[in-house]
This record gives C-alpha cells, structure tokens and sequence, in this order.
C-alpha cells in the first residue's frame, strides 16, 4: 500500500518554530545543560535545536536513549528500553527532546529514569503534541506545534521507518 504525505508544516515553518523554541529555552536552562534526546524520532529535532541553542550561546553535553512503545501506528502502550544513557546524570539540570506527546508514555517513562538518577531539574521540549490523548500525566515545557490527531511524518518522525528524511511534517494518508 501506497500512501501520500500531505504537508502540514513546511520546512521553512519548522525551521522558524525551532529558533522561537530554542530562543524560550536558552532563557530557562543554564549554559551547561545536559542534553537527552529520545531516539530515534528526535534526532532531526535535537540537531537542528542544538544548533540554535550554541547560537545563543549554549554549550551543552548530548546523550541518547531509545524507548519504544509503538507498532505500526499504534501505541501498544509497554514502553520499553532499547539503549540506555552512556552519561551520568546525577547533579545535572537535564534538557530532555522527544519528537512528540501522545499518550505520554514514553516521555514519563525517560522522566522517571532520569530523575531516579538525581538530576537536579529535568525540563522537556517536544517537537509536536497531540492533545486530548494523553493516558498519564506528563506536560512539556517546551512544544513546537500543538497539532490534530492524525499521523505525521517527517522530520525525523517515521511509519514503519520510513520518511524520516523529509525535511517538513507531513500527514501521512492513504491516496
Ligand atoms: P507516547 O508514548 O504515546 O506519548 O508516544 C510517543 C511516541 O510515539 C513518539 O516518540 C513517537 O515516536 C511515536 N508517535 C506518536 N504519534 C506519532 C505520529 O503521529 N507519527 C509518528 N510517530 C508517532
Ligand atoms: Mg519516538
């Protein structure tokens, strides 16, 4: 099956929206922010937000995880490790990026693993959030577009692993 991606935010919107968004963020962490971005969704986001934030003088240390929850384009609701942070987060103000917010699973599991490690502050800055379909209680800090409920891709978001490449976001629809 085929399917067509009809765009939702162009490059150029993404673009814009990710300078607002590190300008906001550059205000509320410190200089030496720890950096945590949920892989693999956030990649695109997380180096194109890095990038501004050394802009407006950041100098942060990056790390990665990868949790899982989804199949398809369902959320199948266990959230599971598959690569845990290298760094150590104990005493560190932590900046964590995902790609978007869904039910919240996924950020409150990373949240809840962060902080157990004694991060001084843990602030999260999301790309995309869906509302109304939260399952647990987890807020951003930070949220690039407030969007409908429908699949996007694009811009490190996936199907199947698929149009991560695309520069813009994009409804991914049957034609
Ligand atoms: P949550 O745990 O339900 O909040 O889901 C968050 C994760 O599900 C994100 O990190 C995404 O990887 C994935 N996800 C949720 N909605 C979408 C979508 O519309 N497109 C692509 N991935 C999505
Ligand atoms: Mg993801």
């Amino acid at each position: 099956m085929e399917f067509i991606v009809s765009p939702l935010y162009s490059e150029e919107e993404v673009h814009a929206r990710v300078e607002e968004l590190a300008g906001a963020i550059a205000l509320s962490v410190p200089r030496d922010v720890m950096i945590v971005a949920l892989l693999k969704g956030s990649f695109v986001f997380a180096a194109d937000l890095i990038r501004a934030l050394h802009l407006r003088g950041l100098t942060p240390q990056i790390d990665f995880m990868s949790l899982s929850s989804y199949a398809g384009t369902e959320s199948c609701g266990e959230v599971t490790m598959r690569r845990d942070l290298a760094e150590c987060v104990e005493n560190r103000h932590v900046l964590l990026i995902d790609d978007i917010l869904e039910s919240g699973r996924t950020l409150a599991h990373a949240l809840e693993s962060i902080k157990a490690r004694g991060a001084k502050s843990v602030q999260v800055a999301v790309l995309l959030e869906k509302p109304g379909k939260r399952k647990v209680e987890v807020a951003a800090d930070f949220t690039g577009f407030i969007i409908p409920d429908h699949f996007v891709v694009g811009y490190g978001l996936d199907y199947a692993n698929f149009y991560r490449e695309l520069p813009f976001i994009g409804v991914l629809a049957r034609p």
